[in-house]
């Protein structure tokens, strides 16, 4: 008599922390219970769908609030460039950043301008080869396609590169001076050799005339 009493005294508590258990994980119980209490099948069905296109809604609502800001006006290429492309190509444009021990192929070193998708006779890429390789990125490595920027940014990161590439050239090319021809720097700074600099990184990075296309832009 008195074990069976303590028999259903034991199932009494089991069950009390069953219950306990599942109103303590509040998340789990209502996620579970939420279709079966929805009644009869039509009933069920209306209320998943209109609880999916309401919280589908309401997430692409934040998402966008959330993204417009950041696509900011007033930026510069050189700050787009820090953003979005120093990790890999490196603060300078020397292919050595953070990420890129981690990255193979590796990411493109601009100093040295070796492109690979140009549309050029000389293999200097021309500002649409360079928005195209934005655009597109290059599938099989890890340069992503930059296409949801906007124009304007996509321009000023052209810039950017370009920039990169004739910083690149002119420090190569100041250094052949200084260690070959043995120039002092006063005489590196001498007007006719700045032009002579100047005039060989323009050489260097103009993109020449085209050949064929590689990929339309
Ligand atoms: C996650 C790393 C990564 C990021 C971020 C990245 N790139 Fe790249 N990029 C690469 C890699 C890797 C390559 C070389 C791919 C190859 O050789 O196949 C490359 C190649 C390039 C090239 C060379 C195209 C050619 O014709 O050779 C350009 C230009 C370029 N990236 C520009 C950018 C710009 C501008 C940004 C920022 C908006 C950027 N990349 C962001 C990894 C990255």
């Amino acid at each position: 008599m008195l074990s069976r009493m303590r028999k259903q005294g034991l199932l009494w508590i089991a069950e009390l922390v069953l219950l306990t258990l599942l109103f303590t994980t509040p998340q789990l119980g209502c996620r579970g219970k939420a279709p079966p209490t929805g009644g009869d099948e039509a009933g069920a069905e209306d209320g998943a769908a209109s609880d999916v296109t309401s919280s589908g809604a309401s997430t692409e609502t934040n998402v966008n609030t959330g993204e417009g800001p950041s696509v900011a006006a007033g930026e510069t290429g050189q700050s787009l460039y820090a953003r979005h492309c120093a990790a890999c190509h490196g603060e300078n444009g020397d292919g050595q950043g953070i990420a890129a021990a981690y990255l193979y192929p590796k990411p493109r070193d601009f100093r040295m301008g070796r492109f690979r998708l140009v549309s050029t006779v000389n293999r200097t890429p021309s500002r649409g080869d360079l928005l195209s390789v934005l655009r597109r990125g290059m599938p099989g490595s890890s340069m992503p396609p930059w296409y949801h920027l906007p124009d304007r940014e996509l321009n000023l990161l052209v810039d950017e590169v370009q920039r990169l590439h004739q910083q690149g050239v002119r420090d190569q090319y100041v250094r052949v001076l200084v260690e070959e021809e043995e120039l002092s720097q006063e005489e590196i700074q001498e007007a006719d050799v700045q032009e002579e600099i100047r005039d060989y990184v323009q050489q260097r990075t103009a993109p020449g005339e085209t050949t064929h296309r590689h990929w339309r832009s």
